[in-house]
Order: structure tokens, then C-alpha cells, then sequence
């Protein structure tokens, strides 16, 4: 089994200058605070505070989760997930890397399990169009909420539930499974009172800290995908973020290199690009735990800091075309993650029908293998020669092994560069804030006040043209 690697080359001045580019003495002069940071993780995840440290050793769990799902993919052929933000993105950004190509449109026996459908939007077309395409008695539905109350996936749910108890009568149970919290919670009430099948988000894991968890961990298994494959990549990660050592540790090196551009480079924003469609969706997941963890109004003392670093999510080769001109001579606000891939799982040459036209005729007989990485290269040289602060994250292929060590090194990234920048990367009030206010405008009980409060404090003309 092989590690991910991080090349960090061309962050460092030597390759791309002074301005830009760190120097040895940057990570020096962090070490003593890295040290600290190191030691207040180790023990509070030692005093069980931080419990997403600990997922990947929960075997047992997980293999509970792959029975449950042998049960789904006998009885469904579609699954979908109704649940929002970490509640969403860790399943999408694993079925987009695990799954078969094309998953849900190849034969089950193909795609090894379900049909995964994750309903992340509300979007009234979009969902009714997914409701409508899919045959109910065919699918289970999973409601995942670690709030129980969260207005979105409720609406949601609710509406399935109206369906399948119109639809379907009195079988209506077994198409649903929900995953929240152990205790509390409006979502927990239910699945008590009605006795539905559910299943629990452990206590004290934040939703974008929830990848290895029933949350993610059910639909991936009963989509058929490898979760203890997973968890071995992710234990494999643990073991080499155990050290201090900011040039060893690679979730530390991948935070502290973002930490210093940030604020000794001005570099605000952060782009992850995969060359590797089967990753696209890892940017994504990997632009909320990043947003939502490090932006923040205050530091964990209460001074405003109005902190983080904005995230964007790109994909080669494709946006080559379209955002690489601006990363190249745009504004030198940005740092680059790219994600390589070196062995995919398909080779595809190129044949060689256009021999008499030499414009073309190069690329016969070579092969999307070879293109996909050259041009990778060709950013990184385009980026590094005009002094743009570069990485590359290398996976010797994607597979569940290493997609479990590179979420796992980058949720251990995050909680340590929320130490770095002295914020709870574990809290969320700007998103609570949009909670609320769907609470209160939809005129949830107890919410009178607020609702009143922001009506008050909305402009009373609208400037429009
Ligand atoms: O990371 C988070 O905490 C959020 O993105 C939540 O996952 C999201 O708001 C959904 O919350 P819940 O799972 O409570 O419905």
C-alpha cells in the first residue's frame, strides 16, 4: 500500500522568489507554536474532546455498517440522501471518487450496490425531478441530520414521507433509515416514536468532521464502495501525523504552508485542483471543512480576527480553459493545492487516423494518460515561472486507500490550522446564523422575536433595476 505524497518545491522561494515564496526560518519561527498547538491536540484527543482523531479504528462499527448495507442492496436498487453540507459533501466527494464511472447509470452488478443519489439542494425542479425519476419501491431513503432539525433536509424528508406514505401505504418504514444524533433532536423524537431503522452520528463530531462516519460511511458501503479500505488509509494518515514535526507531519506541513501564505505572502485564497475527475469532488468537500473551520469573526478569545482563507475548488484539465489564465496573471492573492494522480485505472490511447495532419497528428499513438499529465505539468510550470505559490498532492492512484488517507490528513490539517490562526475550527455560528433565519421567516414556534428582528433590520427600499 502506497503513502500520498506532498511536493511543496515550488511554495519556497528558491522556485518562485523572495515575494512569493517561503523560507526555511518561516517554518522555523512557527515550530515553538507548532509544538504547543501539537500538544493541546494530542491531549484533548486524548481526553476523548476530539473524537474524529479516533474514526478510523472503528472497525467493528464500520463492519455493521457493511451488513446494513448487504440488507439495503438486497431490498434497493436506489438510494438517496437527503442531508445537507457535511451531511452531504464527504458521501458525494466518496462516490464521485470511488464509485464505478458513470456508477449510476452502469448495472448493479457493475456498480457493486445502490444508486446514490445525494439531495443537497432544494431546489424544487431538481428535486421534484429526482422524486419523480426514480421508482419508489425501489428506493430507501437515508435523512441525514446530526440537528435533527436542519430546515432543508427536513423539508425534504418531509415531503418523501408524504410520498411514501401515499405511494407505498403501509410498507412507507423500510424505505427510510435515518443517521442523527444518538439522543436529541427533533429527527431522533421521530425515529423513536415511529420506530424507524437509524443509525448515529457520534457525539462530539462536527458535521464536516463526519467522513468516516455513518454519515458518509452507509451510503458509500451500500453503494458498494470499499469503507474498510478507507479507514485503513485514514489510520495509515494518523500514523504519520503522530509527530510534532511540521516538516514531517504531512498534515501540519499542508496547514503551516497555508497559514504562512496567508498571512506572510497575503495569499487569501486557496485553489485545490485535481487532475483527476474521480477528485473533483474531494475540492469540494474540502472547501467547506476549510470555509467553515477557519472563517470566523473572532479568535478563541473573543477579539475580532475575521480570519480564513477562501477556498476554491477547480478541476484539471478543464479549467485550464477557463479559471488558469487568471491563477497565472491575475492577482498574485492565491495559493495552488494541485492533486495528481499517477496511475489511473484506465489507459486510453489515442489512435492515429490524422497522419497527414501535423497540427494533430502528434497526439496519435499517445494516450489521455500521458496528455492529462503533461498538462498538469504544464500548470505547475506556467504557475511556478510566474511566481505562483504551488503544491502538488500526489496519489499513486485513487483508491480507497488513499482517499482515506487524504481526507483524514486534510480534516487533521484543519484542526490544526485552526490552531495556527487561534479559532475554534470546530464551530459554526455564520452557518447557524442561516439556520436561524430559515427558522424564524418560516415561522417556526419560539422564533417570533427573531423573525420580527430581521424583518426590522432588512432595508425597506430595494434598489432595483
Ligand atoms: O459542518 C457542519 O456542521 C454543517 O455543514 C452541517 O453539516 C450542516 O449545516 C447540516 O447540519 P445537520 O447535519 O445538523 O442537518
Amino acid at each position: 500500500m502506497q503513502d500520498i505524497k506532498i511536493d511543496y518545491t515550488n511554495i519556497m522561494a528558491p522556485a518562485i522568489g523572495k515575494a512569493n515564496g517561503l523560507i526555511e526560518e518561516n517554518f522555523t519561527a512557527l515550530s515553538f507554536r507548532a509544538d504547543k498547538i501539537h500538544d493541546d491536540l494530542v491531549s484533548r484527543r486524548k481526553s476523548g474532546d476530539k473524537p474524529f482523531y479516533d474514526l478510523p479504528y472503528k472497525i467493528k462499527e464500520a463492519k455493521e455498517l457493511i451488513k446494513a448495507a448487504s440488507t439495503i442492496k438486497k431490498n434497493f436498487s436506489n438510494m438517496v440522501v437527503l442531508g445537507i453540507g457535511g451531511s452531504a459533501l464527504g458521501t458525494t466527494a466518496m462516490l464521485t471518487a470511488l464509485g464505478r464511472p458513470m456508477h449510476n447509470f452502469v448495472s448493479s452488478r457493475k456498480r457493486g450496490g445502490v444508486r446514490l443519489f445525494v439531495a443537497d439542494n432544494i431546489d424544487p425542479d431538481e428535486f421534484g425531478a429526482l422524486l419523480s425519476t426514480l421508482k419508489l419501491k425501489d428506493t430507501v431513503f437515508n435523512v441525514v441530520s446530526k440537528s435533527g432539525s436542519t430546515a432543508e433536509t427536513m423539508s425534504q424528508f418531509m415531503i418523501v414521507l408524504d410520498l411514501l406514505k401515499n405511494k407505498l401505504g403501509r410498507g412507507w418504514k423500510k424505505h427510510l433509515i435515518l443517521t442523527t444524533d444518538a439522543k436529541e433532536g427533533i429527527l431522533r423524537e421521530i425515529a423513536d416514536t415511529y420506530r424507524l431503522k437509524t443509525f448515529v452520528v457520534p457525539d462530539g463530531v462536527g458535521g464536516r468532521f463526519t467522513a468516516f462516519t455513518p454519515v458518509c460511511l452507509l451510503p458509500a458501503a451500500s453503494a458498494g464502495i470499499d469503507i474498510l479500505g478507507m479507514l485503513k488509509g485514514a489510520a495509515r494518515m494518523d500514523e504519520r501525523c503522530r509527530t510534532g514535526d511540521l516538516r514531517k507531519n504531512p498534515a501540519y506541513l499542508f496547514a503551516s504552508i497555508h497559514y504562512l501564505q496567508d498571512t506572510l505572502k497575503g495569499k487569501k485564497m486557496t485553489v485545490m485542483m485535481p487532475y483527476s475527475y474521480r477528485l473533483k469532488d474531494v475540492a469540494d468537500w474540502f472547501r467547506q471543512l476549510w470555509a467553515e473551520s477557519l472563517g470566523k469573526a473572532r479568535d478563541i478569545d473573543g477579539n475580532p480576527v475575521h480570519a480564513g482563507q477562501t477556498p476554491i475548488k477547480a478541476l484539471g484539465a478543464t479549467d485550464q480553459h477557463s479559471q488558469v489564465q487568471l491563477y497565472v496573471e491575475g492577482p498574485f492573492d492565491k495559493l495552488f493545492c494541485l492533486l495528481e494522480v499517477e496511475s489511473f485505472k484506465t489507459e486510453m490511447p489515442i489512435p492515429e487516423p490524422f497522419e497527414d495532419q501535423p497540427g494533430i497528428s502528434y497526439l496519435g499513438g499517445q494516450s489521455l494518460n500521458r496528455l492529462i499529465a503533461v498538462e498538469k505539468d504544464g500548470t505547475e510550470y506556467a504557475l511556478t515561472t510566474n511566481n505562483r505559490p504551488n503544491m502538488t498532492i500526489k496519489l499513486p492512484e485513487v483508491s480507497a486507500h488513499t482517499l482515506g488517507q487524504l481526507l483524514y490528513m486534510l480534516e487533521v490539517a484543519t484542526a490544526f490550522a485552526g490552531g495556527l490562526y487561534r479559532v475554534d475550527a470546530f464551530d459554526q455560528p455564520g452557518v447557524e446564523f442561516g439556520k436561524q433565519y430559515a427558522y424564524a421567516m418560516m415561522g417556526r414556534a419560539g422564533y417570533e422575536k427573531k423573525k420580527a428582528e430581521y424583518e426590522s433590520g432588512k432595508s425597506k427600499k430595494r434598489l432595483v433595476v
